[in-house]
């Protein structure tokens, strides 16, 4: 048996064509069925379906044999145990600071005041302000970053921006460009080698879909 764990949403759907080039077809809509393990054309593959922030775990642990994951999970997760064949180049997106589009960013950094930050990526957060000596107090969250500064929680959030559309409804603007991000192929060592013709067979089929 091989199992892939994946996450609902965006990465879920970008990966079906990926899977479907290793001939492999889900039978079943997440979205639609409350089932966390879904079935597949293959007898032989099955498909979990995670939180995005679990799929390493679960692969590290030997939950998954594979699993997609974005790059910034992986950052703040760390990535140890982990072998990380391929950058599918789906789900790509950014990590961005912004703030309110009153709030003036350029000379709360110079000044060199504390800045307040709320995130849900912690690690990052804290290398990167670190790597411009920005002195920062972070504040973790766990969704809804754009609420912060609206409130008075924040002065600035660090968050995934992809069309720029929920900072745009909230009257945010992106003052820094941190990292792009994509997803990953996450894979088990020790399923590697215990299992190694089935689940090279998907990493080749993978590579060959995204043109590697
Ligand atoms: C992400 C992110 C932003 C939004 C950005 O949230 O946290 O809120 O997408 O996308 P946009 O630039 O296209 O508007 P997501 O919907 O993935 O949910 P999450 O808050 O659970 O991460």
């Amino acid at each position: 048996m091989i199992t892939l764990a994946l996450s609902k949403g965006r990465i879920f759907e970008e990966t079906l064509p990926l899977l479907h080039a290793a001939g492999i077809e889900v039978l079943e809509d997440p979205e639609k069925s409350r089932k966390l393990i879904l079935t597949t054309n293959q007898p032989d593959v099955r498909v979990l379906v995670v939180r995005a922030t679990d799929v390493p775990t679960y692969v590290q642990y030997g939950g998954a044999d594979l699993g997609i994951t974005g790059k910034d999970t992986l950052l703040e997760h760390g990535s140890e145990g982990l072998y990380l064949p391929l950058d599918l180049q789906i789900a790509k997106c950014r990590i961005s600071v912004a703030v309110r589009a009153d709030f003036d960013y350029a000379s709360a950094v110079k000044q060199g005041s504390r800045l307040r930050v709320a995130t849900k990526y912690v690690a990052i957060s804290r290398e990167f302000f670190a790597s411009k000596g920005v002195h920062v107090d972070l504040i973790k969250l766990y969704g809804s970053m754009e609420l912060a500064p609206l409130v008075g929680l924040s002065d600035a959030i660090v968050d995934l921006v992809s069309t720029g559309n929920t900072l745009k409804a909230n009257h945010l603007v992106e003052v820094e460009h941190i990292m792009d991000i994509s997803s990953r192929l996450v894979v088990n060592q020790a399923a590697l080698k215990l299992k190694q013709a089935p689940i090279r067979r998907i990493i080749d089929a993978f590579a060959a879909a995204i043109g590697h």
